[in-house]
């Protein structure tokens, strides 16, 4: 089997529920994305990278699953899914899966069974801890504000829940848990889905003892089971048990691991995983100390960015494989946090972020409407707002911290999740084509503007940007197997870098400023040199200086 097909493959993730709904309940579907598996082609992506298609209570939108060899009723059936997956394959597509095995939801069956007595067979498949002193058994909070742990007065004990009260965490450290979750992903993998996306894989050994973390001031610390110390003998488990036996493309999303770290889980020896989501570039700046952790976190800057990405390209060098990521379905869009979504220069910037992305070295991510530039959501109001991360922290700050509420929704504006699952903007008809029915969520105000109908057709588009990068990344071996290095360390606007296979280089140049900055004398040189231009945002260039958000590559 052609084990490393996704070395040179572009990954396109899908949220079911803001992309296209095929029937007008106003939720999007699996017949849904079969209906726009064109579009996908014409774009030219590999893999899809589908978030969380299961049967679920939906209490974290799919992230909670009740079970995981069913399809979720809002979405479909899996006749459905077995329809899309032939398609896709039939049109050279792949099928990554989402893979949610830190926590169930409550309404698991293994769940119903544990809770259900100290002495049931199923009671160490969760954590299940008595309090100390009449109080919690520690002082951790859940990812989404409160205590991670919740108590059950039927059977006299609180369980762990890293996330929502309605997500338990499983406990790996029992090898039923582990065998239990592996044959459910050879029943996935027999079934000839090419992959998972393994969610918060990081976090699934927790520290002996559950030690309290840093301090966050609210009376609760932070949750100490990222990286913890049994991850990698799971994980290497698992890569016996499942992924050696298929040719799949695997991603952990790893909060918490470091470079270092990232060796392991990445390591090209195909022990593990062949990549990792990392979230340091998307963990905001650490310039300005933040008060309520990511709410009022600013973006990194440029240098912040250009130092962290040169830190992952070099030391995964020769060792380690990286994904390349701006957004997901839960960041805010790219273009409004790292760009500049106004009029005069929303299309400039968005081809300018994916210029420097994908031209790094790794496996690149698009998250559905990032190839349309779309922008975040600006709700003003917090009915609007459908996110339990973001309805939860608002109620905890408003109420708790006695934050005005302006100010939390100016947060929220900036940073949450929401603002990257508004519905896909298909066309300028109503609900911006994305359904007949009333939405589940708002549909961005921009949508008359912003949508796919207006670039497919137009060679000047974000679209059409996208679609050459992903051609370029198909043709030129350079791109995928180059070495990247940093040029012009210091330059306040400009991030400049190279890529060498052989004799070749490519010189990548990005401004990520809005104002018209002069190229230092070194890099005019390498410039005349050059072969050719490989692509670039406007439509001339000069030797001399880049326009506002100008981005060039040239082959030298
Ligand atoms: C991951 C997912 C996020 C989810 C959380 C809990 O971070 O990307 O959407 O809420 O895990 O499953
Ligand atoms: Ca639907």
């Amino acid at each position: 089997m052609e084990k490393l097909w996704w070395k040179n493959a572009v990954v396109y993730q899908i949220y079911p529920r803001s992309f296209n709904d095929s029937n007008g309940d106003g939720i999007g579907d699996i017949n849904g994305i079969t209906e726009k598996l064109d579009y996908l082609k014409e774009l030219g992506i590999d893999v899809i990278w589908l978030s969380p298609v299961y049967k679920s209570p939906n209490d974290d939108n799919g992230y909670d699953i009740s079970d995981y060899q069913d399809i979720m009723d809002d979405f479909g059936c899996m006749a459905d899914f077995d329809r899309m997956l032939s398609k896709a394959h039939s049109m050279g597509i792949h099928i990554m899966m989402d893979l949610v095995v830190n926590h169930t939801s409550d309404e698991h069956k293994w769940f119903i069974e544990s809770r259900k007595s100290k002495n049931s067979a199923k009671r160490d498949f969760y954590i299940w801890r008595d309090g100390k002193d009449g109080k919690l058994p520690n002082r951790w909070e859940s990812a989404f504000s409160g205590s991670a742990w919740e108590y059950d007065s039927e059977s006299g004990q609180y369980y762990l829940h890293s996330f929502s009260k309605k997500q338990p965490d499983l406990n790996w450290d029992n090898p039923e848990v582990r065998r239990a979750v592996f044959d459910m992903m050879n029943w996935w993998c027999e079934k000839g889905i090419d992959g998972f996306r393994m969610d918060v894989i990081s976090m699934i050994s927790k520290r002996e003892g559950l030690p309290d973390g840093a301090e966050l001031g609210n009376g609760y610390t932070s949750n100490t089971s990222c990286d913890g110390p049994r991850v990698h003998e799971y994980i290497r488990e698992m890569n016996k048990e499942v992924l050696s036996r298929y040719p799949l493309i695997t991603v952990g999303e790893c909060p918490g691991v470091d470079v270092e770290a990232a060796k392991k889980y990445a390591n090209t020896d195909g022990s593990e995983l062949n990549m990792i989501f990392q979230f340091e570039h998307v963990s905001g700046s650490q310039k300005k100390a933040s008060r309520f952790g990511k709410w009022d976190a600013e973006a990194m800057t440029m240098p912040e960015l250009r130092e962290n990405f040169t830190k992952w390209q070099k030391s995964l060098e020769g060792c380690g494989w990286n994904s390349l990521y701006w957004d997901n379905h839960d960041q805010p869009r790219c273009v409004s946090r790292f760009g500049n979504d106004s009029d005069e220069y929303r299309e400039l910037s968005a081809k300018m972020l994916a210029t420097c992305l994908h031209f790094l070295k790794g496996t690149p991510y698009i998250y559905q409407g990032e190839e349309l530039g779309m922008t975040n959501a600006y709700m003003d109001d917090i009915a609007d707002y459908r996110d339990i991360e973001s309805l939860n922290a608002y109620k905890g700050l408003t109420a708790e911290n006695k934050i005005p509420a302006d100010e939390v929704m100016g947060y929220l504006r900036n940073v949450s999740r929401d603002n990257a699952r508004t519905p896909m903007q298909w066309d300028d008809s109503a609900n911006a084509g994305f359904s007949e029915g009333e939405p589940w969520i708002k549909v961005n105000d921009n949508y008359k503007k912003i949508n796919a109908a207006e670039q497919i057709n137009d060679e000047d588009s974000v679209f059409s940007y996208y679609k050459k990068l992903i051609a370029l990344r198909h043709s030129l071996d350079i791109m995928v197997d180059g070495v990247y290095d940093l040029l012009l360390e210091n330059d306040p606007d400009i991030y400049a870098y190279t890529r060498t296979l052989g004799d070749d280089k490519l010189l990548v140049l990005c401004n990520f400023s809005d104002k018209n900055v002069e190229i230092a004398a070194e890099v005019k040189a390498m410039i005349n040199k050059s072969k050719s231009i490989v692509i670039q945002n406007y439509k001339d260039s000069s030797s001399d200086e880049l326009r506002a958000y100008e981005a060039i590559v040239y082959m030298i």
